[in-house]
């Protein structure tokens, strides 16, 4: 399974892309928002870290702004994917711009007749939301598994992204379902990387280490 950071913030992307395992980046308009900072600019500075699919999500409604917008998004480089939400309008665009060559990640989806539909629009990437689904009773582990089953039955090409990501159960989770890729916070990745019990066998290496070490120079 690929990772991809879903974060807009560059030093948690330089960070992380530091580490060898990133292919590629998700941000919504929340998160573009949070950084304060004008859209365009961040999504270039993106490209500029990660040789991978990035995807920057339209800001309209109506299929023709979408489609509008998507062209310009996808103008920026040649690495982005235009996220587009779940809606009818939205697969309308889907269509156009997938005719286009114009790549688009599926946003907001909740359920495998989503994802049946955008694939089927043209869809290069379709994202499931985990812990949106969890957030109101429902198990949104069920909802990938459910999409990655029905992808693989029907030879969809599509590829699924395992997106609203929580906690480490989720990615492990996802990479068991066969899911694709799972697009992770960094908060997320960096407790991914630590395990008390690796902390603690540093610890008790680094202490026989030194002693072995005032052993053999007071022989
Ligand atoms: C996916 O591409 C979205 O940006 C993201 O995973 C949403 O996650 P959230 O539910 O934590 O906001």
């Amino acid at each position: 399974m690929e990772f991809f950071i879903d974060t807009a913030n560059l030093e948690e992307i330089q960070e992380i892309a530091q580490w060898g395992i990133l292919r590629g980046v998700t941000t919504n308009p929340s998160l573009i928002a949070k950084e304060g900072r004008d859209f365009r600019t961040v999504v270039q500075e993106i490209t500029d870290l990660v040789d991978g699919p990035i995807s920057a999500e339209v800001n309209s409604y109506d299929a023709k702004s979408m489609i509008e917008e998507g062209r310009e998004l996808a103008s920026i480089h040649k690495n982005i994917v235009v996220k587009i939400p779940m809606t009818e309008e939205g697969l309308k665009a889907v269509s156009v711009l997938s005719k286009d060559g114009i790549k688009t990640n599926v946003t907001l989806i909740f359920s495998l007749n989503q994802a049946l539909l955008a694939a089927n629009s043209g869809a290069t990437f379709v994202s499931p939301f985990i812990g949106r689904i969890d957030d109101i009773g429902y198990d949104g582990l069920a909802c990938i598994e459910e999409i990655v089953d029905a992808f693989i039955t029907h030879g969809i090409e599509t590829r699924i992204i395992a997106a609203s990501i929580r906690n480490i159960l989720h990615v492990n989770q996802s990479a068991l379902l066969g899911c694709d890729i799972a697009t992770i916070p960094y908060k997320v990745f960096k407790q991914m990387a630590h395990h008390p019990l690796t902390d603690k066998g540093i610890e008790s290496f680094q202490k026989d280490w030194e002693q072995h070490t005032k052993k053999v120079e007071n022989k």
